[in-house]
């Protein structure tokens, strides 16, 4: 099931959560989503349905930070509907119900020994729904995961991002991250 954004969309009505075990489908759709966009980008992906996650542990864990964003609709200032209205006001009541449009998690990693810092925030599994995007939805994502780092002590953010990724290197860019290690490969 994908999602379409009405015309209206906010990012005020976006509010970014802890992940559930009852977000599992939406979370299941969003890593579908994320490696749909990355295998055209990586000739090393295996063919075939796979999982880059393990969803159940990351929501288990008390070193990772898995995040949800879930959109709500504001509540119509209008006085209560007749009962001739109400089955399209049912609907634009259901239509209310909170739609989940995003995913992103922090994990606690050890660094490198040598690096000022002994452990970072690492950042994966960004993924905003195609029609909310370009609304600086990831940026409330990053927000939250930053918060929750700073709330462990950790001052460092990582993240890995294809170098062929243009929106989502767009994306980090515009949360503050800078490009700073170029990753090579070659099949021999
Ligand atoms: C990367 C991603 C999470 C960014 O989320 P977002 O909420 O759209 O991020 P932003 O709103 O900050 O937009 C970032 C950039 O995306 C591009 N963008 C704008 N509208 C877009 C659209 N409708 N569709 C795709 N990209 C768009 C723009 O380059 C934009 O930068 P700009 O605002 O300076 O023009 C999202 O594009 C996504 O889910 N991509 C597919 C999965 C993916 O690549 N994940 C990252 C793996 S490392």
């Amino acid at each position: 099931m994908s999602f379409e954004a009405s015309s209206d969309f906010d990012t005020k009505n976006v509010r970014i959560r802890t992940a559930q075990p009852g977000d599992m489908d939406a979370l299941l759709r969003f890593e579908q989503g994320v490696i749909r966009t990355e295998r055209p980008m990586d000739p090393t992906i295996k063919e075939g349905q796979l999982h880059y996650y393990d969803l159940n542990a990351m929501i288990a864990s008390p070193d990772i930070e898995l995040v949800v964003a879930e959109l709500s609709f504001p509540e119509p200032s209008f006085p209560e509907p007749s009962s001739a209205e109400r089955s399209s006001a049912e609907r634009s009541s259901a239509e209310r119900c909170p739609t989940l449009i995003g995913s992103g998690y922090a994990r606690i990693n050890p660094s490198r020994h040598y690096l000022k810092h002994s452990t970072h925030a690492y950042i994966g599994f960004m993924y905003v729904e195609p029609a909310c995007r370009g609304k600086g939805v990831n940026q409330l994502i990053i927000a939250a995961l930053k918060a929750w780092a700073l709330s462990r002590n950790l001052t460092e953010l990582r993240l890995d991002v294809y170098c062929t990724n243009s929106n989502a290197i767009r994306a980090y860019e515009k949360a503050g991250f800078t490009q700073y290690l170029l990753n090579m490969r070659m099949g021999i």
